[in-house]
């Protein structure tokens, strides 16, 4: 497949995708989701792929929905199009890790689709914000959901109310963000946290991504039964004899992903 909105690479065990429209600052339209849900199609069915980073450039993570795009809609194209947000689904449901790797603007679309991956690395350069409020609307990708669940709902209304933007710092602080490096080691920490990911046995890593996202879709006794089933299910596992043998050996485990 041929990518005119994004650039797709592997990195060893890691499939990246670099956001890539540089002149609208990465803004989102349906072109370029389909494209990532297309990519992460591929890295998702290629086994040797264990983890997934998603970044943009130094500019831009992305600015948001293409608002030139929106900005002819009519309620029936976004309601029955379903425009932009129907390409969401593959970043939800993908099944391994997807780290996000922010720099400069993540501005409504662009802080919902990181918000969508499962870790966000920021750089200091990094700035989150859902100001869809000045455009008359409001966040239609997770805005008004994840940002409350990630960092409380104080800090959620002020941003989407007021559509001011928080530093990588203050982002850090309230908990959006699982770590902020200077704007030239961002690729390299993402990767790098990708890389380490992809070592450990697959079906281990989906398992936990699984049962921490249950955390946010239950309630605690069904998610504390949730992850002790799958818990149990580790026993059945190639990699748990082989990662308890490793510790007990004093060695490295090698994984073989059953
Ligand atoms: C289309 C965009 C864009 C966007 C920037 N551009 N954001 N085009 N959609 N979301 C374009 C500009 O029009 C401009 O093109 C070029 O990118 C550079 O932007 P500037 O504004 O000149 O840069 P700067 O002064 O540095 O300001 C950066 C900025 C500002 C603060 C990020 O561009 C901005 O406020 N953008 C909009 C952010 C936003 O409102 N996002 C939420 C969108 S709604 P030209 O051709 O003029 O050079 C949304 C809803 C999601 O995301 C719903 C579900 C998915």
């Amino acid at each position: 497949m041929s990518y005119e909105n994004i650039l797709v690479e592997t990195r060893g065990k890691v499939g990246l995708i670099t956001l890539n429209r540089p002149k609208q600052l990465n803004a989102l339209n349906d072109a370029l989701m389909d494209e990532v849900g297309a990519a992460l199609a591929v890295f998702e069915a290629d086994e040797g792929i264990g983890a997934v980073v998603i970044t943009g450039s130094e500019k831009a993570f992305a600015a948001g929905a293409d608002i030139g795009m929106m900005a002819k809609f009519s309620y029936m194209d976004a309601y029955k199009g379903d425009y932009i947000t129907r390409n969401w689904e593959k970043v939800k449901t993908c099944r391994k890790p997807i780290i996000a790797a922010v720099a400069g603007f993540a501005l409504g679309g662009g802080c919902e689709l990181a918000m969508t991956c499962d870790i966000i690395i920021a750089a200091e350069t990094a700035k989150f914000g859902q100001p869809e409020v000045k455009l008359g609307i409001l966040p239609g990708a997770g805005g008004t959901q994840r940002l409350p669940r990630a960092v409380s709902k104080a800090k959620a209304m002020d941003l989407c109310l007021t559509a001011r933007m928080m530093g990588a710092e203050e982002a850090e602080r309230a908990g959006l963000v699982s770590r902020v490096v200077p704007a030239d080691k961002l690729l390299d920490e993402a990767l790098t946290a990708a890389a380490q990911i992809a070592e450990y046995s697959l079906p281990v890593v989906m398992m936990i991504k699984e049962s921490v996202n249950r955390a946010f879709e239950s309630g605690l006794a069904e998610g504390l039964l949730f992850e002790r089933r799958a818990f149990h299910s580790c026993f059945a596992l190639d990699d748990q004899k082989e990662g308890m043998a490793a510790f007990v050996e004093k060695r490295p485990a090698s994984f073989k992903n059953r």
